[in-house]
């Protein structure tokens, strides 16, 4: 982008509109005059007044994408810049990511080139730069663990063995297991001495592994002494985080050794808070390649979380291929100013793709399998359907009137309709291609942000409604969750969903889990209507949102402000009743991904809040501590 021969700039200000207005210089670098061009740029504070413009031409938007043309005649020498003003925008302006995230230029023979984008400024008032987030934080005892354990009490060795080597004796499956964990600290930190080997070692140290009946599957213990190390676990995923415990102890006190050391007496005694230990990815708004997933469960595995919730479609692409609907994952996913699905969301003058083909799932299915996670696919219906009905026409309501109705993110008619049989024929086909890839026992189908009004303009779904006796928006939304929900029954899979699953009548709470996002007392609700719960409220467990409120910090900002710290001491069953507490299964990180167009973005704004959330769905309340959390979290392996 950086090279792009033309660049544009944006400044906000509070003045010019309801809710500001932003400036946009556009400068022509290149070294010819330029004429007769259209531009287009993406941003996610939209312009929902036209005509509210100035020095420019509106000629369309959808959802995100906006492009407009010059005053007429207008010719930019090179070096001269066109200035136009859009003040109809939804929302006012709060962070530098709030302008353009991308443009390109049409030019007249239909071509397109590529616009560099800057930072939103902010004018007429102080930008303020973003504060510190993290404190050097302070440590009782130097050990480099994290998630911190449920127990210790373990005294500091002088020196560490350079390694510990499996006991004679020890089993196939404990050496594969030491194997399997070697392998993952290799591949989380490249540069790090192995911490095991299978190989007796005279500068070692000994290291007895038991299994333990009576100890949970997640659970370990670690007894230390200066010539041994004796590791007894529940089952495998306890064993693993037993060995990740002690690979992380040994890389501490070898990377940080004025900081940090190997034990060499005394005891760890650790299982989880929380059964479920979720961290999600929506890999639908940016497509993360099979290496990068597989690399995210690596560091969930290192921090302990055992269920990856894979967002794989939405608005804006469906990323899973399903063979009896091959154009899903052709039109579904292509993105670009001459594909029918236009770029959003940081996306320029090049079509971008990308979809996880079915051998893709399986390696990493399997890839989660050997670090004891769980993947639990999500397939987002009704609503944020956009690719797939751009991919399927069959599932649209041809009497429907197009913009009949607008989701959240600016998406007209964009919910799949209960009233269209073929919905179903198409979801039943989706299914039963999931169960065969996904062996979880949980099927997230989503159920967020149908909108308000939604197909109450389309007579198939009026029929429907009075064939059943129902009315409105969300008592549709029921009658066709209930409908998925009996799908999953007939395979033998639980239904996962989002909080508003719960509308309009919702669907039967056994066997189902809803996750609360958006806030904390909406997963009370659900508890007391029956629901199995997952906390993952916006407001700390986001990691879209934005760390502190400069203007200068990046994010989004819809559900406030989600410093570290707030997410590190957030308690998400703090006033959960005694009496509902056992249907709180746990806690999730959400990693959407409409703002994450780089490697260095996305590790700027999920560490250290990841490894916060781990701690939390992992290490009892009375054990957790932000400095001690501050002074290990430096130590996390990033994307
Ligand atoms: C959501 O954030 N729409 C689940």
């Amino acid at each position: 982008m950086a090279s792009a021969p033309y660049r544009l700039e944006a400044s906000w200000s509070a003045e010019g509109g309801e809710h500001g207005a932003f400036t946009f210089t556009f400068t022509n670098l290149s070294q010819a005059p330029l004429s007769g061009f259209k531009l287009a740029y993406t941003s996610l504070y939209r312009v929902i007044i036209p005509e509210a413009c100035d020095n420019a031409v509106f000629l369309r938007r959808n959802a995100n994408f906006h492009q407009y043309a010059p005053p007429e005649g207008l010719v930019l020498a090179p070096g001269e810049s066109w200035r136009f003003t859009v003040s109809g925008i939804h929302r006012p302006a709060r962070h530098c990511t709030d302008g353009a995230k991308s443009a390109y230029i049409t030019l007249e023979d239909g071509t397109h080139a590529d616009v560099a984008v800057s930072d939103l400024l902010l004018s007429g008032r102080v930008s303020e730069p973003p504060p510190v987030l993290l404190p050097q934080g302070k440590l009782d005892l130097p050990f480099a663990l994290q998630p911190w354990p449920a127990k210790i009490d373990a005294v500091p060795g002088e020196g560490f063995p350079v390694v510990l080597y499996a006991a004679e004796g020890a089993e196939l499956e404990e050496r594969r297991a030491i194997s399997e964990v070697t392998a993952l600290l290799h591949r989380l930190i490249p540069s790090a001495h192995a911490p095991f080997s299978l190989v007796a070692d005279p500068q070692g140290r000994i290291l007895h592994l038991s299994k333990e009946e009576g100890l949970g599957t997640e659970a370990y213990r670690l007894r230390f002494e200066a010539n041994a190390v004796h590791l007894a676990y529940g089952g495998a995923a306890g064993r693993q985080y037993g060995l990740t415990s002690l690979a992380q102890l040994l890389e501490g006190a070898r990377a940080r050794p004025q900081t940090f050391r190997f034990p060499t007496s005394g005891t760890i005694e650790d299982s989880p808070r929380y059964g479920w230990r979720g961290c999600h990815l929506d890999v639908s708004r940016q497509f993360f390649p099979v290496e990068d997933v597989n690399r995210l469960l690596d560091i969930m595995a290192w921090l302990k979380l055992n269920t990856f919730h894979w967002h794989l479609t939405d608005d804006e692409a469906w990323r899973l291929e399903i063979k009896a609907y091959p154009t899903l994952t052709t039109t579904g996913v292509l993105r670009g100013p001459d594909e029918p699905l236009l770029p959003q969301l940081g996306n320029g003058a090049a079509s971008v793709g990308g979809f996880y083909a079915q051998d893709d799932v399986r390696a990493i299915v399997a890839h989660a399998a050997a670090l004891s996670i769980e993947v639990v696919p999500e397939i987002d219906i009704p609503g944020h359907n956009a690719a797939t009905l751009v991919a399927l026409p069959d599932l649209v309501d041809g009497q429907e009137a197009p913009d009949s109705y607008h989701s959240v993110q600016g998406y007209p008619n964009n919910a799949l309709n209960p009233a269209i049989e073929a919905t179903y024929s198409f979801l039943e086909a989706v299914i039963d291609e999931m169960v065969t890839l996904f062996p979880s026992d949980y099927i997230h189908i989503g159920g967020d942000e149908v909108a308000h009004g939604a197909w109450m303009a389309s007579p198939l779904a009026k029929a429907l409604m009075e064939k059943e006796g129902i009315s409105g928006t969300f008592a549709l939304q029921s009658y066709f969750l209930k409908r998925v929900k009996a799908m999953l029954d007939q395979r033998g899979k639980k239904l996962a969903g989002w909080n508003e699953v719960a509308h309009g009548g919702g669907v039967a709470p056994e066997n189902s889990l809803l996750m609360a996002w958006e806030n904390p007392k909406v997963g009370i609700a659900l508890a007391e209507e029956g629901y199995d719960v997952v906390m993952t409220p916006g407001q700390a467990y986001y990691l879209d949102m934005v760390q502190a409120e400069a203007f200068q910090e990046p994010g989004a900002s819809w559900a406030g402000t989600v410093p570290p710290a707030h997410t590190y001491a957030y308690e998400a069953e703090g006033d959960f009743p005694e009496t509902l507490k056992h249907r709180m299964k746990g806690v999730q990180a959400c990693i959407w991904t409409e703002h994450f167009l780089s490697r260095g973005y996305f590790n700027r704004l999920v560490f250290p809040r990841l490894p916060a959330i781990a701690e939390a769905a992992w290490t009892p309340k009375a054990q957790k501590n932000w400095e001690r959390f501050a002074a290990i979290v430096p130590l996390c392996p990033q994307l």
